[in-house]
């Protein structure tokens, strides 16, 4: 660092640090802040980031400041009905007053921890997690992101079987680190980084079959099998359901040949389908399970991993560090907003929420496809988790683009908007609800008109 760049430096840090802190920013301070957001993430993030935001948003010049309950405003105020939801982030909504008062507590007392003595809240958290999810689901492992925890759950299937392969789906999504990449079905994400690990095989979803072949003919050639792993609803592949029964066959197939289960619940858990997890509607018991994204109540950001005793080997416990050892992972901070999360939805039933708030969402989707059925091909979706199928991506995106020209965010870019998803708040209200029906009406009208469908 030159003596000149520091200055620089601590000049901008200074100013930055100012527009966080004051209450109340004026006029040319929101405009500065606009043009330099611009130019800082053309100069210093990614020059193709705006751009493909921009393909969404038609005008890249509103810049998220402040967001509350079911919507976020940009710096000017205007407000944007959250229909995204962070993909699946915000089930509690956005800055819920109840765990922003836990966390704001606990910020007050300490955030990180020593990494040496005992931290309350992880055990506490840790034990809570026993209790809210099915079977003998028992000891966690906690971690900062998706993909991160995803890595725990492939290692504690190598350790606890010793098996050294992996069956994972095609379309599957499970993040973005190596390993979970390797688990990734989509061949886009992948082929930049080949070779992964190299022990995966892909078969169709929602084919217990296909599962089943795999596994044995591995083990037929001598090969071991350490886990499957499966999305109960492919979410990223467009809310993918898989057949009745599915999970369950696949759970006496990795039964029947010592594979371990792994059912990641990333996105579906924590109330986001209608049930607390997925697994719990499917009467399925995994061996290890992940969950994100809502845990840490839209406010911090923490993940993990729940497994069986049976995953527990000895040699974990000998060695509780040989699995991971994450400097972040399951710090105080984070597991209070976890804490407080699982709180708030014990208290007010956010999964009932979710599945009564997405059946009359799916019920108004199915009066607007009697409406437009050359526009809204078929749409389906779990609680919260729900999909709109266009029958070309260009169709979709107008759709997507017509929404956000009337401040509703959903999800679907230029890349891939032929499925589009609805994920919003649990706490949507019954206002913005209709609000945003009846201006996707719109916005499937404008799109109806402007292709001919
Ligand atoms: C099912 C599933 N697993 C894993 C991930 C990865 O999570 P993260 O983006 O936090 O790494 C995602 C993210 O969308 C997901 O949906």
């Amino acid at each position: 660092m030159t003596a000149m760049n520091k200055e620089l430096a601590l000049q901008e840090a200074r100013r930055v640090v100012g527009y966080i802190e004051k209450e109340e920013l004026t006029k040319d301070e929101k405009d500065a802040i606009v043009k330099e957001s611009i130019a800082n993430f053309n100069e210093n993030v990614n020059p193709g980031w705006l751009e493909y935001r921009k393909s969404v948003s038609t005008d890249a010049a509103f810049v998220e400041w402040t967001d509350t309950e079911d919507h976020f405003e940009d710096l000017y105020g205007t407000q944007f009905i959250d229909c995204l939801g962070g993909f699946g982030i915000f089930t509690c909504g956005h800055r819920n007053p109840a765990i922003l008062k836990t966390v704001k507590a606990q910020l007050d007392k300490y955030a990180l921890h020593s990494q040496e003595l005992v931290d309350p809240l992880r055990g506490y958290l840790a034990k809570i997690m026993a209790m809210i999810t099915p079977g003998d689901l028992q000891y966690c492992f906690f971690t900062n992101g998706g993909a991160e925890a995803v890595e725990m759950a492939l290692k504690l299937a190598r350790l606890a079987t010793g098996g050294r392969w992996f069956i994972s789906s095609i379309g599957a999504f499970h993040g973005k680190s190596m390993g979970a990449i390797s688990m990734g079905g989509k061949g886009a994400y992948r082929e930049d980084y080949i070779p992964l690990i190299q022990q995966v095989q892909h078969v169709e979803y929602g084919n217990a079959e296909a599962m089943e072949a795999a596994i044995k003919n591995l083990q037929t050639v001598g090969e071991k099998v350490a886990g499957v792993i499966l999305e109960p609803i492919q979410g990223e592949a467009g809310v993918i359901i898989p057949p009745p029964g599915y999970l369950k066959k696949v759970r006496e197939i990795c039964d029947k040949y010592g594979v371990a289960l792994i059912l990641d619940e990333i996105q579906t858990g924590m109330g986001r389908t209608g049930t607390m997890w997925r697994c719990e509607y499917e009467d399925v018991i995994p061996d290890i399970m992940t969950y994100g994204k809502a845990f840490g109540g839209g406010i911090m950001p923490i993940t993990g991993i729940i497994a069986r005793p049976k995953m527990w080997v000895d040699k974990l416990i000998d060695n509780p560090w040989i699995l991971g050892s994450p400097t972040f992972g399951g710090n105080p901070l984070a597991c209070s907003a976890a804490l407080a999360t699982i709180k708030f939805m014990l208290e007010n039933d956010i999964p009932r929420m979710c599945k009564e708030k997405g059946d009359y969402i799916m019920e108004k989707l199915g009066e607007l496809q009697k409406k437009y059925p050359t526009v809204l091909k078929s749409f389906r979706g779990a609680g919260l988790l729900i999909c709109m199928e266009f029958p070309e991506a260009e169709v979709g995106y107008r759709v997507t683009k017509g929404l956000f020209e009337r401040h509703v965010m959903t999800a679907g870019t230029l890349v891939n908007a032929k499925t589009v998803r609805i994920e919003p708040p649990a706490v949507l209200s019954q206002e913005s609800i209709d609000a945003v029906l009846i201006r996707l009406d719109e916005a499937i009208a404008d799109a109806k008109k402007e292709f001919k469908l």
